[in-house]
C-alpha cells in the first residue's frame, strides 16, 4: 500500500513537470487528479456496490472512468463569464453565414444533445458533406476535434465551419468581421470579453468566444454520481450492462470522463468493417497505419446523438452496439447482453446545462450589416 502510494506520487511530480515543461495543455495533471480520486471513489461504491446483493462490480473495472469535469479549462483561452455570453451569441448567429441562414446551433442544437439528429447536415444551398455531425457537449476532454482529429482544439475547430463553402460559406474572415463590427452591442460585448487587446474584434477572438462556451458544455449524470460513490445512483440491470460492457471489452476504448474520446482507432479491427470510403485519419497524417483510423467518440448521451458511426449510417444504437462488438472485438452480443449494455449506455444520459440551452436574444442589425448573399 505505502509503496503503491508513493509510486503513485512520484507519477503524479513527474507528469506535473512534464506539463509544467510543456507549457500548454494542463490536461495530463487533471485527468491524473481526476483518476486519483475515481480510484479512490470507486473502491467506496464496491464496497456500497457489495452491500447490494445483486450485482458486485469488480472496482478495478471501474478504474478506466471517472466523473465530468464542472468544465474544460484552457490556458490558452481562460473561460471567462464575458466570452461565454459573447460565445453563446454568436454560436447562434446566423448572419455569420453566407445565406444568413446557418448558425452552429442548426447542426449542434444545444437544445438536442448537440447534434440534429440528421445522417448528415445540410449547409450552405442544402448541400450535404459526408460526414455525420458530432455532438459539442463533453467534447472539450477529446484528444482532437472532428471524426479525423484535424483540429486540436475547440478554438482550432471554430474558425472552420464559418469559411467552409459546404457549411456557413463566408468568403473570408474580412466578411465575417464587417458582420460583427456593424452590430454594435457585439462591438461593446467583444471590448469586455478581450479587454487587454488593442483590437478586441479579431477572427481569433471570436473562435475564443465560441471555444469558451463550448467548455462549459458538460453534461453530468448517473453514471457520475455513482462513479462518486453513490451505488444507489444506477439500477441493478444498468449495472449488469456495464459488467456486459467491461467483460466485452468495450471500455478498452470507450473509457475516461467521456466514456471515450481519448484515441484514434480502426474502424474495423478485428473484422474487416465493409463499405469504407472515407479514409479517416490517413486523411491528416498520410500514415499507412491511420487508415481508416477515427476518433473513438464519446458514448455520454449516446441514446440521444444518433445517427451513429462517421458516416451517419447506423440509425439504432442497438445496431452500433452490434457492429462494434463484432467489428471492433470479434464478438457476438446475444439480445440478452444486447439490452443490458443499452440500458448502461442510457444511464450516461445527462442533464443539459439550462442557461446554455436557452436560445439568447441577439443583438439587432444596423444599416451597415451585410445583407444575405446566396
Ligand atoms: C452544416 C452543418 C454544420 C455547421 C453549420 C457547423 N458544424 Fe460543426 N461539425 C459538422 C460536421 C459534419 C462535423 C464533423 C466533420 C468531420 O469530422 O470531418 C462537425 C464537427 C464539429 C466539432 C467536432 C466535435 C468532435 O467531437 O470532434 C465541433 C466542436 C463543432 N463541429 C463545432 C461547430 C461550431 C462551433 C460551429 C459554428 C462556428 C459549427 N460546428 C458549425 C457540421 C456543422
Ligand atoms: C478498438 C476500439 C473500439 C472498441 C473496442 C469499441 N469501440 Fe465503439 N467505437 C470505436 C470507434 C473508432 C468508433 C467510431 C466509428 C465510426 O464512426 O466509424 C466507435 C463508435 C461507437 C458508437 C457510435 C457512437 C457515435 O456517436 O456514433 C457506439 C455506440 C460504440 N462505439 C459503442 C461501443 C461498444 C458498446 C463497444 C463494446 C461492445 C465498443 N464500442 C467497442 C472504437 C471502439
Amino acid at each position: 500500500m505505502m509503496v503503491l502510494a508513493r509510486l503513485s506520487t512520484v507519477v503524479l511530480a513527474t507528469s506535473l513537470l512534464v506539463a509544467a515543461a510543456a507549457g500548454c495543455d494542463d490536461r495530463p495533471f487533471q485527468e491524473l487528479e481526476q483518476r486519483k480520486a475515481a480510484v479512490a471513489k470507486a473502491a467506496v461504491s464496491a464496497a456500497a456496490a457489495k452491500a447490494a446483493p445483486a450485482v458486485a462490480l469488480d472496482p478495478t473495472d471501474l478504474k478506466p472512468f471517472s466523473p465530468l469535469p464542472k468544465e474544460f479549462p484552457s490556458e490558452a483561452n481562460p473561460i471567462t463569464e464575458a466570452k461565454v455570453t459573447l460565445g453563446q451569441l454568436l454560436y447562434h448567429d446566423k448572419r455569420l453565414s453566407l445565406a444568413q441562414d446557418i448558425s452552429c446551433n442548426s447542426c449542434h442544437d444545444v437544445a438536442r444533445y448537440g447534434v440534429d439528429g440528421e445522417k448528415t447536415s445540410p449547409g450552405h444551398k442544402g448541400h450535404r458533406g459526408d460526414r455525420n455531425s458530432p455532438t459539442v457537449y463533453n467534447a472539450g476532454h477529446h484528444v482532437a476535434q472532428f471524426w479525423d482529429g484535424r483540429a486540436a482544439t475547440f478554438e482550432d475547430q471554430a474558425k472552420g465551419p464559418i469559411l467552409n463553402p459546404g457549411e456557413m460559406a463566408m468568403p473570408d474572415e474580412k466578411a465575417v468581421l464587417a458582420v460583427v463590427e456593424s452590430i454594435p452591442e457585439y462591438v461593446t460585448l467583444f471590448k469586455k470579453a478581450f479587454p487587454s487587446d488593442k483590437k478586441a474584434i479579431s477572427y481569433d477572438n471570436l473562435a475564443k468566444a465560441i471555444g469558451a462556451f463550448e467548455r462549459k458544455l458538460v453534461t453530468p449524470s448517473r453514471w457520475d454520481r455513482f462513479l462518486e460513490g453513490d451505488a444507489k445512483a444506477l439500477t441493478e440491470k444498468e449495472k449488469q450492462g456495464f459488467a456486459v460492457f467491461t467483460k466485452t471489452g468495450c471500455p478498452g476504448c470507450h473509457a475516461g470522463p467521456a466514456v471515450g474520446g481519448g484515441s484514434f482507432q480502426k474502424l474495423g479491427l478485428i473484422k474487416p468493417y465493409p463499405d469504407l470510403k472515407d479514409v479517416g485519419r490517413f486523411n491528416v497524417t498520410k500514415e499507412e497505419d491511420d487508415r481508416f483510423k477515427f476518433r473513438v467518440p464519446s458514448l455520454r448521451n449516446v441514446d440521444k446523438t444518433g445517427p451513429y458511426f462517421h458516416d451517419g449510417s447506423i440509425a439504432t444504437l442497438e445496431e452500433a452496439v452490434k457492429k462494434m462488438a463484432w467489428h471492433q472485438l470479434g464478438k457476438e452480443l446475444s439480445a440478452t447482453e444486447i439490452d443490458l449494455v443499452l440500458a448502461f449506455l442510457k444511464s450516461l444520459t445527462g442533464e443539459l446545462p439550462a442557461e446554455l440551452v436557452k436560445v439568447p436574444e441577439l443583438p439587432a442589425s444596423t444599416a451597415k450589416t451585410p445583407k444575405p448573399k446566396t
